[in-house]
């Protein structure tokens, strides 16, 4: 009778050893511990036979029963735990990371163009100590117009056409109020830039927009010239256009300076060659000859060979007086566009681009 018991055991060891052995996964592991191991397993069956054997007999079964409970146990764990191995390494493997690899690159977000141009005009004027203030958008018509010598009904209006937001108010048309809000609170010397947003009621074209960017500055002190205007204004050409350029000033009028200028740089793309101020030469002129590049090609100036890049002129005296400059004063001004400068800078021929928030533009900056 207990031989037969111990036989029963013996073999449910051996076949648990190699059912075990053949586990697949932790799941039927699992199964298996329930099947041999469990309330109503196999091992619980064959105990049941104990009650069958004699007192003397029933420790010696006992002994061997828990003996082999251990050892079963031993094995499952055993088993449970190379499982275990081997499906952490099967991950491992399978989600393998090359951390060598470049990454995905991010899409990255870029200056616009005019922001950089005003960046740029700003720090090439910091740099001949120019300091930089901020004016209103929304002006009154007293900085805007009266106070620049341009008073109620005077033609020169028509230029600035506005957009006004009350009788007395409107959005600035240029930045030229910043002037007299400077020079109303501090005495000379002075030397400041300013720059923003101005606005027109211009139709909207390749060259126009309701919306555009202006950078004005000033000098005054005493002995003021336009000899400085020119110095000034051609180191900030020779800075932004490349220090070849030369400039050129060109007889002009507005009601705030005395005399008024325009600013012209010779042609980059084409004036090069020429040291002369030229007229448009005939589309026959043999220029392709000479080896200059043709000017009446020119994308860029259209033969005239000269770019105007801005207003300026000494600041008049009406407009100092306004503001109470002493007489031994006298300053220059300039005002610039900033949009007309990033189209020359970047060969950009229409200006509605740097409003239209198109990606494939903004990317090329
Ligand atoms: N305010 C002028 C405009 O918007 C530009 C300008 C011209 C500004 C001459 C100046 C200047 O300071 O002296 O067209």
């Amino acid at each position: 009778m207990v031989n037969a018991v111990v036989d029963k055991l013996d073999s449910l060891l051996e076949e648990a050893s190699s059912k075990i052995s053949q586990t697949a996964d932790i799941k039927s592991l699992e199964d298996l511990q329930h099947e041999i191991l469990g309330k109503k397993g196999k091992l619980t069956q064959v105990l049941r036979g104990l009650s069958e054997l004699s007192e003397e007999e029933r420790p010696h079964v006992g002994k061997k029963a828990n003996e082999i409970k251990a050892a079963v146990q031993k094995l499952l764990d055993e088993r449970l735990l190379s499982l275990k191995q081997s499906a952490l390494s099967e991950r491992l493997e399978k989600e393998w990371l090359d951390l060598t690899l470049p990454g995905e690159p991010v899409p990255t977000g870029r200056l616009h163009p005019l922001t950089r141009v005003l960046r740029e005009v700003k720090s090439i004027f910091s740099g001949l100590g120019f300091e930089f203030v901020q004016g209103p958008e929304v002006e009154s018509d007293y900085y805007n117009f009266e106070a620049l010598n341009i008073p109620p009904d005077h033609p020169a209006r028509d230029m600035w056409d506005s957009l006004y937001l009350g009788e007395k108010t409107l959005l600035r048309t240029h930045t030229s109020p910043v002037q007299i809000r400077v020079m109303e609170k501090r005495k000379p010397p002075l030397r400041v830039i300013s720059g923003g947003k101005c606005f027109r009621r211009d139709a909207v074209d390749s060259t126009h927009c309701f919306q555009f960017h202006q950078v004005e500055g000033f000098m005054v002190d005493q002995g003021v010239s336009m000899a400085h205007l020119k110095g000034t204004l051609s180191a900030f050409a020779k800075a932004i256009f490349g220090p070849e350029r030369k400039v050129k000033l060109v007889p002009s009028y507005f009601p705030f300076t005395e005399p008024s200028v325009e600013v012209y740089i010779d042609c980059f793309n084409c004036g090069k060659n020429s040291s002369e101020d030229q007229q448009p030469s005939s589309p026959n002129s043999s220029s392709v000859e000479s080896g200059l590049v043709l000017s009446e090609s020119c994308r860029i100036c259209g033969g005239t060979k000269w770019l105007e890049i801005l207003g300026a002129g000494m600041i008049h005296p009406f407009v100092l007086r306004v503001v109470n400059i002493p007489s031994e004063y006298t300053g220059f001004a300039f005002g610039l566009g900033i949009e007309r400068i990033a189209m020359l800078k970047f060969r950009i021929d229409d200006i509605r681009l740097f409003y239209e928030s198109d990606q494939k533009f903004l990317e090329q900056f």
